[in-house]
């Protein structure tokens, strides 16, 4: 049985997409930190599901991993660095132990497995590795700056990794979702704006995604429109932005 390995699978749109990978017969790896619910997770899932606990801020555990995951589980074909903390705070008052934190989990451990899933797969001539970033990487708005930076530092390190792979039969893409129903805005203190999607819809369009070998992916039309706009207009787009988002006078 093939393996697959989702970090951040214990909860939302990384637990959707273990279930649909599952489903399809395949063995995956779910990595997160938290035990409890990560046994939970895995015992819902059922035998498809193997739990590994690791801490992601921490480079000690995210080190030589994915050669200790293959040694004891055997190739793994797939991974998809889903897992993400957001934070909420206006740049002028963001707390740099916090940022450093994020950054450990959204860009250095997501760097750091896909440099050492690359490594190996490259030299199998095989595998796929799926970036999961967030529509605020090509377009940051208010108070989810750090979020947004450390995402734009993602997709930046998923752009050059797929055209190194060129050629070595390695694929290499990402997902952009928006606002998703997940736990994560509890996590970072803060509600979502406008529309939202469910983890659900999220796994299928990176299972879609994968199936279709796409560079770049959004999970809402609406997305990528916004993303033209902004290219081709981008003064016009900051403007309109700061109208929407202006402070109500004292
Ligand atoms: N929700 C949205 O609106 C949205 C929009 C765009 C992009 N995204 C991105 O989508 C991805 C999945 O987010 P989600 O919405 O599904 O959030 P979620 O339900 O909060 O899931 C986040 C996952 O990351 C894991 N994680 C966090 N810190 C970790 C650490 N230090 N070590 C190991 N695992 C850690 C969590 O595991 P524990 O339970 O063990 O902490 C959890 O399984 C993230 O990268 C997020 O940035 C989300």
């Amino acid at each position: 049985m093939a393996n697959a390995l989702i970090t951040g699978a214990s909860s939302g749109i990384g637990l959707s997409t273990a279930r649909r990978l599952i489903g399809r017969g395949q063995r995956v790896l779910l990595l997160s930190y938290d035990e409890p619910e990560l046994l939970q997770a895995c015992s819902e899932l059922g035998s498809g599901a193997v739990p590994v606990l690791c801490d992601l801020t921490l480079p000690d555990q995210v080190d030589g991993l994915w050669q200790r995951l293959e040694e004891q589980h055997g190739p793994i074909e797939i991974l998809i660095n889903n897992a993400g903390v957001g934070y909420h705070a206006e740049v002028a008052e963001i707390d740099l132990a916090v940022v450093r934190r994020l950054f450990e989990v959204n860009f250095f451990a997501a760097a750091s497995l896909c440099a050492q899933a690359m490594r190996v797969m490259k030299a199998r001539r095989r595998g796929h590795i799926l970036n999961l970033t967030s529509a605020a990487a090509r377009r940051s708005l208010p108070f989810i700056g750090a979020y947004g930076a450390s995402k734009a530092a993602l997709h930046a390190l998923t752009q050059s990794l797929r055209l190194e792979a060129s050629g070595t039969g390695v694929t290499v893409c990402e997902v952009l979702p928006i606002s998703v129903r997940t736990p994560f805005f509890d996590r970072a203190g803060y509600r979502p704006r406008g529309f939202t999607q469910t983890p659900d819809q999220v796994a299928e369009q990176i299972l879609r995604c994968l199936d279709l070998g796409q560079a770049e992916r959004t999970t809402h039309w609406p997305t990528a429109l916004g993303f033209a706009l902004d290219a081709l207009l981008p003064n016009w787009v900051a403007k309109l932005l700061a109208w929407r988002y202006r402070r109500p006078r004292p």
